[in-house]
Order: C-alpha cells, then structure tokens, then sequence
C-alpha cells in the first residue's frame, strides 16, 4: 500500500476536538501551470495551444503587471494586475469587446447567446436572463439541488469504501443532473447525461479556433477533426432543442416551476414572448456550457485539497456536523456553512476553472502605457492574477482563511475576479456557489475523502483549466 493510501478509517465528528478550526499546519500547495519563460515565441505558441496552451503563456505576467507581445504584426497585451482589470472590466468596460477569442471558443455551440453577445443583443438577453439568478430565486432550488446530489453520490447498501477513479467525470455527470433538475420539470427526462463525454471532444477541438482567433485567421480555417467537431456541436443543440420544442408544446408551464419556464415565460415590455425559439435555445446552452464544467472542477479541486490536507478535511467534517446536529442536511444547514464555501473560493482563486478572458478595443486606446488599437488583443489572466505573491502572499498555498471577511478587506478590488467582473461578470455567480456548495456538502457529510495515488495531479490549460491526469481518490462512507 502507498504511503498516500493509509486513511482507510472515516474521520468523524468524534475524532476532531470540540471547536476545531482549521489553523493550517500542513498546508496542501496548489499545481502550478508550466508556463514558459521569456515569452510567447510564435511557434511555440503554435505548437502548443493545441496541447497544453500554458506553455504558451509568459511567465513573466505572474510576477508583473503586463507583458506585450507583438504576433504577426498585432500586439497582444497580457494582464495580471487588479487595477489594469478594474480598468478593462469596468472603468472603460464600454470600450472594449469580447472579441474573436471568446467568440470562437463558444459559438458553435451557445450561437449569439449571452457568453458572447454584444451590444444591444446583449443588453436585451442580460435583461430577460439576470432575474432568473436572483439570490431569493436560487435559494428555492435548494432542497432539489441536495436530493438529486445526494442520489447521484449514494453508497448502495453495505458498501462502505469506494475508489473514485475520475473524480472530476464523476462530478461532470453529477452537477449536470443538478442542472437538469434546476432547468427542467424533473419528472421530463432530458438527454443531457448524454452531454459531458460529446462536450469533452468538443473543448479538445476548440483549441484550433481559439488559436486561429488569436492569428488572426479565419475560423473557417480547416483543423483535423473539423467535420466531426461542427457534427458535435449541432448534435449538442439539437439535444437541447428537441427538448425545448416539447416543452413549449406542452404549453401550461407555470412561472418559477424551473428555470426552462422562466426563460420560455419571459415576456417583454409589451407582454410578447422575450425569446424565440432559437433565443431559448442559444440561452438554454449558454446556461449548460457556462455552468456545468465550471462548477465540477471547482468542487474537484476542492476535494482533491480536501484528500490532500487532513487537518482541512477535520475542519470541514466538524463545520458540515455543526450545522446538521448530526441530522440531516438541510437548506437551513446550507445557509450556514463558513468554511465550505471558503473552501471553494480558494479552490477558485488557485485554480480558476476559467483562468483567462479575451478583449479587443473597439477604438484606439492606451493601457498600462501600451497603445492598442482594433484587432489587438487584451487577455485578462486571472490565473495570473490569483497567483501573485504580492497580492496573495505564499500564493501556492492553499488556504480557505484568504477569504475570512477581515482578510477580504485587506485586498483591492478585482484581486479576485474568478467570476469576472464589471458588467459582464457571471450572470448565475449566486447559482454557481450554491451548487457548489451544496455539492461539496453533500460529499463531506456522507464520505471522507484519501488520495488513492502517489502521481500528483497538474494543471493543464484546455478550454477550461485541466486536472493533468484523472484525479484518483478513495471515499469512505461516514456513519450517519
Ligand atoms: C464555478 C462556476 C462558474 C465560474 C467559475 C464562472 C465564471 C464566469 C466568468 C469568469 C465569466 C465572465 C466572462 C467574461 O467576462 O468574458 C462568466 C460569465 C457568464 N457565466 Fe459563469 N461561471 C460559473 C458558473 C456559471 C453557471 C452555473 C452559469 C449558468 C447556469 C453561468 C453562466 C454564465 C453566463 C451566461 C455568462 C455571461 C454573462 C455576460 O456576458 O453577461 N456561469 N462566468
């Protein structure tokens, strides 16, 4: 057995010391990206971004504020510093688009949905969508978003250890339940289980346009796997539509019922349907593809420091004990978790699951002193960002006490833009954390969770941001 192996027994309520906080002895430290020094040479960046596109990144923007970079005749300003992203996203957040990057990455799939719309398209569909993700909305899918994680992570009778050989695919196909019972009527089956092996050929694929975007390139630019990549694409929207189709002939929905009512509901200023058919659709799809990959890898990530870190998981165990008395977990317990949700904002801050943005002026202007001009490229590197020393001391540490309330005071604005920010920042953040949270809370109250390897996971950079090898863990069930 490896040395990793040993933690066979569950850790209990009884084995942490009455009022234990976590105090951070032996810290987990965090993967790095491998990024290269001394630049983005152009072929690199070629060879590379279809891989591991870190290795394409200058190292030189997780020490410094900028770093510029001429590729084939247009400049591509790298940034890492708050103030240059309060700036972009929000002093002049006006001035600048979302640009070819992101739009290549996303529309196949999401059309002129929300991700990427501009302008007034934009305006019209962030009206009709932000009330959806109110906090007071939200909270109502409490309850279904604890029974239907709780379902997806149960242990069949008499089973008391089981090996999680992928953690993060086994939480792909969990949080893409939890979002099917949100969007939709649960008692109406969807097809979107089927979604998370078609999307992970999608994102492999995506690497070409985003790099074809990048040089400036049409995306009409032909990569290997490029018809079957459109053929995944429309299969994923027709999934989806057939399913939308249906429930617009159904007719009868009643408001709040689920949030494929609310979009197919929303009226506009006249009373008319907001979206047609297609604007379900293309919102329907924005809504899967921003929020399912996302929120598996923050809670994954969240576990693996969890199985890494002991003394962390005994905090945990103790605060989700706390807040049930030992019963079950409830939407009341939910709402006073502390440490779990700080949990998951350091396992945002270390290891983003969107570790870069993309934005292009819409005029000629200057920035960190660099003049940019149509065509040139802004990429907001939170990772970056979340990984600078002079910001987040001892960056590489995992540490859930950053974001105690005195210790978020201590920090600039846009030190943390995981979810973005300005006006283009997460439409369903409240969703994303309560998922989580709920996610994480489910697990923790009914396993404890050893690392089932020796090999430690890295980071990759594909469309979101990788585990480098399946994360291995063993869950052992927790008495109740
Ligand atoms: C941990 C989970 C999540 C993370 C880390 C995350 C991160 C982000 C980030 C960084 C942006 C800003 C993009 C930009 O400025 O270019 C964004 C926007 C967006 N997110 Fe999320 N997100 C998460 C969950 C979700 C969920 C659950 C949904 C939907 C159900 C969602 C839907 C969207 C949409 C529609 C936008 C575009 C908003 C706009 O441009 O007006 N996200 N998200």
């Amino acid at each position: 057995m490896s040395a990793l192996t040993k933690v066979e027994t569950p850790i209990t309520a009884q084995t942490v010391p009455a009022g234990a906080q976590y105090t951070n002895q032996t810290p987990w430290r965090v993967p790095s990206p491998d990024v290269s020094p001394g630049g983005v040479n152009p072929l690199r960046l070629i060879l590379n971004s279809v891989g591991d596109r870190f290795r394409s990144l200058p190292g030189e923007i997780f020490e410094q504020d900028f770093y510029v970079r001429k590729l084939f005749g247009r400049t591509v300003l790298y940034v890492s510093s708050p103030a240059l992203f309060e700036d972009v996203f929000k002093t002049r957040g006006e001035l600048f688009y979302k640009g070819a990057v992101q739009r290549a990455r996303a529309a196949p799939l999401v059309g002129d949905g929300l991700i990427i719309a501009e302008g007034e398209s934009w305006k019209r569909q962030r009206r009709i969508i932000a009330p959806i993700f109110r906090p007071a909305t939200i909270a109502g899918f409490t309850r279904q978003l604890i029974d239907t994680t709780s379902r997806s992570f149960a242990f069949a009778p008499g089973e008391t250890q089981r090996n999680l050989d992928d953690t993060f695919d086994l939480l792909r196909h969990a949080v893409i339940s939890s979002l099917e019972t949100c969007l939709f009527k649960p008692q109406q089956k969807s097809r979107l289980h089927e979604f998370p092996s078609v999307v992970s050929y999608y994102y492999t694929k995506t690497a070409w346009l985003r790099l074809f975007a990048i040089l400036g390139l049409s995306q009409n630019t032909p990569f290997p796997g490029r018809r079957r990549f459109h053929a995944t694409a429309q299969s994923l929207r027709t999934i989806a539509s057939q399913y939308i189709a249906e429930r617009i002939a159904m007719g009868g929905l009643d408001e709040g019922d689920d949030l494929a009512s609310m979009l197919i509901n929303a009226q506009d200023g006249s009373g008319n349907p907001a979206l047609d058919e297609r604007g379900v659709l293309d919102s329907m799809m924005n809504l899967i593809l921003g929020g399912y990959e996302t929120t598996a890898l923050a809670v994954t990530w969240a576990l693996y420091a969890l199985a890494s870190d002991p003394q962390l998981q005994e905090a945990a165990i103790y605060e989700i004990d706390r807040v049930t008395k030992g019963g079950a977990l409830t939407p009341e317990a939910i709402d006073q978790l502390d440490l779990i949700p700080r949990i998951l904002s350091e396992s945002m801050r270390t290891l983003p699951p969107i570790d870069e943005l993309w934005r292009e002026p819409k005029e000629a202007l200057t920035l960190a002193g660099v003049d940019l001009k149509p065509g040139d490229l802004v990429n907001l590197n939170i990772m970056a960002l979340h990984r600078r020393d002079d910001i987040w001391p001892d960056a590489s540490r995992f540490d859930p006490n950053r974001f105690l309330p005195e210790m978020e005071k201590t920090r600039p604005p846009f030190a943390f833009s995981g979810f973005g920010g300005g006006q283009r920042f997460c439409v369903a953040e409240s969703f994303a954390r309560l998922n989580s949270n709920v996610t994480l809370a489910v697990l923790v109250k009914n396993m404890s969770f050893a690392l089932a390897s020796d090999e430690p996971v890295g980071i990759i950079g594909t469309q979101t941001l990788f585990p480098s090898c399946p994360v291995q863990l063993r869950a052992t069930s927790r008495p109740h």
